[in-house]
């Protein structure tokens, strides 16, 4: 055996990772990116050709005519899993096949880059998939299905935090306590490690997760602060009530936008809630989204709002989405936004630490890996909660896919 792979499917974005002339490389993808993010668009005009990644979001967000998907792990575990999706009237396709179709891409990438076949890969997988822990209708059962259908003959799988603490293994001392976060786009995961003396292998303590990362945080944030705008939360003209959540939740979540919002029922719903609103202004900008099949677009708007207030206080949001939109949006409108998230996200660290045994400040390394773990909240609380540890913080995005291809190297003594 000698094309071994590392594979870190995500649910933003994916990585694969080779042993190529004896050193540890990131496969490239379209336009030379070390990962490629998990969406898919089907152009209607060839919907046997469903393109993935940046390419697929652009074409997408440029009026592409077609129908674009992200995030389709999340599916893993749930009961959209077993259904299909019509592509356009008459085109249904299994969310199995999406999947196996966009790994089918990453490793047919991979293994043009590698010049072979691949022999052995060990695949991420996240702490709790799904509430069904076994068997084949199991989040795990159904990702050993689709690997197999992908062509992948010899795999073995590593839970995600696992395989970060394999690629940090040698930044921490010896004889000592580690906790390493992995806060994704789907979930976020926990592994507490002490380090064996030789350093030659670690000594896993416990491993705790939660369906809950940055995809939920745009739900939330998307919620509260942009989609009272579109009518959420605002009146109906009648009785003073609020009008009906369904379709702005709907609209706020990456599959159920692809799933349940652009029905006749949700439609049809809409319909309604314009006749009856105080502020029907608002609640036609709703409409209009759906028609256009445009919700994507918006949620992409607001993720990169996201990503951007990490860096920065506050920035001016416009949208072509939400008319007179000119709102300055405030990192703490974002971080109220998504406190009940991330105080859940805290807790399953600190369960983390029960099951382990060990008290927090026991630890004397605090390792965060994944894209979330860059929010400055996130990370202000982790280090309250972990304060004596010291931070290792480095290669957030690929220390999973690199710890994958150390496991794997080590199965394979290489
Ligand atoms: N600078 C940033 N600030 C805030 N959030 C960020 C930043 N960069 C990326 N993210 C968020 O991180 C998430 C993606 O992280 P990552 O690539 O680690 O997830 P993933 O591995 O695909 O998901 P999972 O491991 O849960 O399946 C997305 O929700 C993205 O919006
Ligand atoms: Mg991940």
């Amino acid at each position: 055996m000698h094309n071994i792979c590392g594979l870190d499917f995500g649910t933003s974005n994916t990585i694969s990772t080779v042993y190529k002339d004896g050193k540890t490389v990131m496969v490239p993808f379209e336009s030379n990116s070390k990962s490629l993010p998990s969406s898919v668009f089907f152009p209607f005009e060839e919907i046997d050709k469903p393109i993935y990644g940046d390419l697929a979001t652009n074409t997408y967000v440029n009026n592409g005519y077609g129908r674009y998907m992200k995030s389709f792990k999340r599916i893993l575990g749930t009961q959209f899993f077993e259904q299909g999706t019509a592509l356009k009237p008459g085109t249904n396709i299994y969310f199995h096949d999406i999947i196996v179709n966009y790994l089918k891409h990453v490793k047919n990438t991979t293994e043009e880059f590698l010049g072979g076949e691949t022999d052995y890969v060990v695949v991420g997988k996240p702490v709790r998939l799904s509430d069904k822990e076994n068997g084949e209708n199991s989040g795990i059962g159904q990702l050993e299905s689709i690997l197999k259908n992908v062509g992948y003959k010899n795999y073995s799988f590593l839970e995600e935090p696992i395989a970060a603490a394999y690629y940090h293994k040698d930044r921490i001392e010896n004889k000592s306590l580690a906790i390493v976060a992995d806060l994704g786009g789907g979930t976020c995961d926990f592994t507490i490690v002490e380090i064996n003396e030789n350093k030659k292998d670690l000594n896993i303590l416990a491993t705790s997760g939660v369906s809950l990362g940055g995809t939920d945080i745009d739900s939330n944030f998307a919620l509260e602060v942009f989609f009272p705008e579109l009518g959420y939360k605002t009146l109906d003209k009648f009785k003073g009530l609020t009008l009906p959540a369904l379709p702005y939740r709907l609209a706020s979540d990456w599959n159920k936008i692809t799933t349940s919002l652009y029905t006749k029922k949700t439609e049809f719903l809409v319909r309604k809630m314009i006749n009856n609103a105080k502020h029907k202004e608002k609640v036609i900008q709703l409409k209009s989204l759906i028609e256009n099949k445009k919700a994507h677009s918006l949620l992409n708007q607001i993720e990169q709002t996201k990503i951007k207030l990490s860096e920065t206080d506050i920035l001016n949001f416009k949208s072509e989405f939400i008319s007179n939109a000119s709102l300055d949006i405030s990192k703490s409108l974002l971080e109220d936004s998504i406190h009940t998230i991330v105080t859940k996200i805290i807790k399953t660290a600190n369960d983390c630490c029960k099951l382990a045994g060990v008290n927090e400040n026991a630890i004397n390394y605090l390792i965060l890996t994944g894209g979330t773990s860059k929010m400055p909240l996130v990370k202000q609380l982790f280090e309250e909660t972990f304060y004596k540890a010291k931070l290792i913080e480095n290669n957030a995005m690929d220390s999973v896919a690199l710890g994958l291809l150390e496991k794997a190297k080590k199965d394979m003594n290489l």
